[in-house]
């Protein structure tokens, strides 16, 4: 099984250069499942029912969030109207939504968790180590006979990323991180066929600071007094993204390769 993992997607320009990029990346990797993470796709913060249903039509299936995932106040009841977005599962367990769900491609379950970093993270989340554990143990998901297990791990920190790839390797078919908007060049396979990456990077603009425009994020720099984001809605954009293939009889994971492009947005 071939699944498609894209980076954090920036507003405006992030979702047309998914709209762009996306279908030939489908067709060229006969992709199976896109998972991407939303958290920034409603102009940097949240999510909204017409952004989703712009990255649907544009060929995403599934999507993750992080600590953006409720900035967007326009549509409250998001998570509980789609089974196809998930929010942190260490979030309070009284945050709207779910943290992890099972999608079926092609016959075979696939279950997709959301887990957030506690280090140099805003909130005061449960411990994603042993949130990992409770889901793992739930006898209703075994029970489903699962094909493959993919955890966004949403951190700040590559230590927390990596422990979480040794924590759950040999348990789950891909640890992959998300959040800071870099992707990182260590994409493998751990002991026991799970794929990881530190991160997957981000889809936006390509020449600015992490999606945001420069100006302001280095004034914030500069003066110490927080600028608002502007999110630039043309130019250079970045598309990052992993493709992991699973072997579905053992979860285990065969290959995880890094797919970047680079478009012109105008
Ligand atoms: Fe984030
Ligand atoms: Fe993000």
């Amino acid at each position: 099984m071939n699944i498609l993992f894209i980076g954090d997607i920036v507003g405006k320009i992030g979702r047309e250069t998914v709209a762009r990029v996306l279908p030939e990346i489908k067709r060229d990797h006969k992709i199976d499942l896109v998972i991407a993470n939303a958290e920034n796709s409603a102009h940097g913060a949240g999510i909204t029912g017409d952004t989703i249903k712009e990255l649907e039509e544009a060929g995403v299936n599934f999507f993750t969030t992080g600590d953006h995932a409720f900035d967007n106040k326009k549509h409250p009841g998001i998570f509980d109207e789609h089974d196809n977005i998930i929010r942190p599962a260490n979030y309070s367990r009284r945050a709207p939504g779910r943290g992890y769900a099972v999608v079926t491609v092609k016959d075979k379950k696939i279950l997709i968790i959301s887990l957030i970093g506690r280090v140099f993270m805003s909130g005061n989340h449960e411990c994603p180590f042993h949130k990992l554990d409770e889901i793992l143990a739930n006898t209703d998901l075994l029970d489903k006979k699962l094909s493959g297990i993919i955890i966004d791990i949403h951190a700040e920190t590559t230590s927390e990323k990596i422990n979480m790839g040794h924590y759950a390797a040999g348990r789950v078919s891909a640890v992959l991180g998300t959040h800071t908007h870099i992707m990182t060049a260590d994409n493998k396979i751990l002991s026991g066929g799970t794929a990881y990456i530190t991160d997957a990077g981000m889809v936006g603009a390509a020449e600015e600071s992490l999606g945001i425009a420069k100006e302001g994020t280095l004034k914030t720099f500069l003066t110490q007094i927080k600028q608002p984001h502007v999110i630039p809605e043309k130019g250079l954009a970045i598309f990052n993204s992993v493709l992991i293939v699973i072997n579905s009889k053992n979860y285990q994971a065969k290959t995880i390769k890094p797919i970047t492009k680079f478009i012109n947005i105008k």
